[in-house]
């Protein structure tokens, strides 16, 4: 019998990993408490069509994340977004276009997560809360009282704080994951009936309850039946307004969308918030992947790189190579 891997976490790292860890001929069995893959690189359906209300695009800028999102180019997951972009700086609006290139999962920013995926073993809606050795193999438990297992390896690739929870019985590495603070994203969209008269579809801000916005619809093959856009609020006004209803984050932050846009705002026709609890590491750190390889358990997550969806993509990866060269040893 051949003893899978088991990978906490179909975010982006967690996937990474499964695909090495696949291509190098291992069985891997995935667990993710969500109702599908992707985490912080899903996408929401609703009425006013699919919506990306975490990751926004993505940057390539490691060569072998190139030649990732090149092969995902060919197999038509992802296009290129070039949208119209802005700043905004103290309440001045101004057009801030530049050279970057940067990426969309197409039709949607999930589609990348269930590509991956294929049918790889997983098991969805399904929330680990304990992972522990046996005399030889590991074994998960679910917070239905559900055991999984037998494992011959663990890959723990969730967000720093619901790591170290699982970590718990190898203290090394549970104290690692403690020291990463991670930051809230309150995310909001909204749509209109009628397309909003702004060139703008993309916008960096500064100095406002919000630090981001797109034209959800400029992004390439969106079907969208309403102008949907998608706000992002800064890590600041998240923490602040933690606990507020999803009501009053849809009303400060459309305010505030109002306000920053030179045209007529009217109100929505369809709106929708989502808090993100752990969306951002506060800061970047270049452990790549952790791990203990006596004991056969390893760490990733974006926040072991550079807290985007490339350093958890080059996260994932490095997790696999460690374990591939432990067993190799
Ligand atoms: P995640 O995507 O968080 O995956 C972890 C998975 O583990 C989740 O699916 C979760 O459900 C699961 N999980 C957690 N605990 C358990 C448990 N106990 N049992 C089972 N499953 C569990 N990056 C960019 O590059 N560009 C951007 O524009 C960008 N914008 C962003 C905007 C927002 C609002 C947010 C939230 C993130 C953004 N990011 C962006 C960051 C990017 O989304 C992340 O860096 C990346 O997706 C993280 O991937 P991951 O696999 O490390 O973690
Ligand atoms: P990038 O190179 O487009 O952006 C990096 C940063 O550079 C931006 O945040 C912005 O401050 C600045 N910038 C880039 N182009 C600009 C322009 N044309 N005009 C004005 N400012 C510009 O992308 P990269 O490096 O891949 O970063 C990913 C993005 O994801 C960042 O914007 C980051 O803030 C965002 N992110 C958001 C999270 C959240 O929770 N809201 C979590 C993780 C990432």
């Amino acid at each position: 019998m051949t003893v899978p891997i088991a990978i906490i976490g179909t975010g982006i790292a967690g996937l990474s990993a499964a695909q090495a860890l696949i291509q190098a001929g291992h069985a891997v069995h995935l667990f993710d408490k969500s109702k599908g893959p992707g985490g912080r690189m899903s996408s929401k359906r609703s009425d006013a069509g699919s919506l990306d209300l975490g990751a926004q695009y993505f940057t390539a800028r490691d060569r072998r994340f190139v030649s990732q999102v090149q092969q995902w180019q060919a197999q038509g997951w992802v296009q290129e977004w070039t949208p119209q972009l802005y700043n905004s700086n103290a309440g001045v609006l101004s057009p801030s276009p530049d050279e970057q290139t940067r990426w969309v999962g197409t039709p949607r920013m999930g589609a990348i997560g269930r590509a991956e995926l294929g049918d790889t073993p997983a098991v969805f809606s399904c929330r680990i809360t304990e992972v522990f050795r046996g005399k030889q193999y590991w074994h998960l438990l679910d917070a239905e009282g559900a055991s999984h297992g037998p494992f011959s390896h663990v890959i723990c690739a969730v967000p720093a704080p619901q790591a170290t929870a699982l970590l718990a019985t190898v203290p090394k590495l549970a104290a690692v994951a403690a020291g990463v603070k991670m930051d809230p994203t309150w995310a909001v969209a909204l749509g209109f009936e009628h397309p909003l008269d702004t060139p703008m579809q993309g916008c960096f801000v500064q100095d406002s309850p919000l630090d981001w916005l797109a034209c959800n619809r400029s992004k390439p093959g969106r079907e969208a039946t309403l102008d949907t856009w998608v706000l992002h609020a800064s890590s600041e006004w998240s923490r602040q307004h933690i606990d507020l209803s999803k009501e009053a984050v849809i009303e400060h932050l459309y305010g505030a969308f109002a306000e920053l846009l030179s045209c007529p705002v009217p109100a929505p026709s369809f709106s929708l918030a989502h808090r993100w609890l752990y969306a951002r590491p506060s800061s970047n750190h270049e452990w790549g992947a952790l791990a203990d390889a006596d004991l056969g358990i390893y760490v990733c997550g974006d926040w072991c790189l550079s807290g985007r969806v490339e350093g958890a993509w080059l996260s994932g990866q490095e997790a696999a190579r460690k374990l591939i060269s432990a067993l190799n040893a």
